[in-house]
């Protein structure tokens, strides 16, 4: 099949090794940030927050989270040009969700004299909390959504990456407490421009057959 949208998916591959002398350009960082910014969520909840690792300092202390288990992906944190820490927010509120409705507000989507009826979707976020006040399930599966966005605007810049759950995630939010304030991180996206040793750069794409994943009724 050719399309260029599938020539872009084919040609991204998870980065294995990065070069660490070629950089992303600060206006392709930008262009990422704004289409996370613009990934959709349920009931438009966006329950999230990135925390982009650039400074020497940062790395330092992103590098000292990684145990034994978890060091084949620790050369990126500093070989990718930034390492972006993904968070969720794991007790979502309707205090959140102010935030949600008057931005519509702000934007012009909803009008001041409304705001209580901007607050009506929220019973969808509701059903998603449990008995002690956790939505980590449903907060967590928004946030993949901005990751696959992000995924695919980096294929499309041609930018390479690596999406990283293999963190020590306990480590990770506690090193960087004050700047998740409150959301969790399990999982992080490396970018940047692969080595010419990365062995995964060459492999074949490999996925599912079709007739196996899909069912048209
Ligand atoms: C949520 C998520 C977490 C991942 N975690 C890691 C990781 O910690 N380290 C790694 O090298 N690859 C990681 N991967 C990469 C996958 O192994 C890779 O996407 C998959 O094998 C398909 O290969 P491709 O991305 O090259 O098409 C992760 C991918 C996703 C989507």
């Amino acid at each position: 099949m050719t399309h260029e949208i599938i020539d872009d998916l084919n040609w991204r591959r998870t980065t294995k090794k990065f070069d660490p002398t070629r950089k992303v350009s600060e206006e392709d960082l930008n262009i990422l940030l704004e289409a996370i910014r613009l990934s959709p969520s349920s009931i438009n909840s966006q329950p999230w927050r990135f925390v982009v690792i650039d400074s020497q300092e940062a790395r330092e202390r992103m590098a000292s989270t990684f145990t034994s288990t978890f060091e084949f992906n620790k050369p990126h944190v500093f070989d990718a040009t930034y390492f972006i820490l993904f968070g969720y927010n794991p007790r979502y509120t309707r205090e959140d969700y102010a935030e949600v409705v008057d931005t519509q507000i702000e934007d012009g989507r909803l009008k001041p004299e409304d705001r209580e009826k901007g607050f009506r979707s929220f019973f969808f976020a509701e059903m998603n909390t449990d008995e002690n006040g956790d939505t980590s399930c449903w907060t967590k599966a928004q946030l993949y959504i901005a990751l696959g966005n992000a995924l695919h605007t980096l294929a499309r810049l041609r930018i390479d990456s690596t999406p990283i759950e293999g963190l020590d995630t306990d480590r990770v939010n506690e090193e960087f407490r004050e700047e998740l304030d409150g959301y969790q991180c399990d999982v992080a996206l490396a970018i940047g421009y692969h080595h010419a040793d990365d062995h995964n750069a060459t492999l074949p794409k490999s996925r599912r057959r079709m007739d196996s994943i899909l069912v048209r009724i």
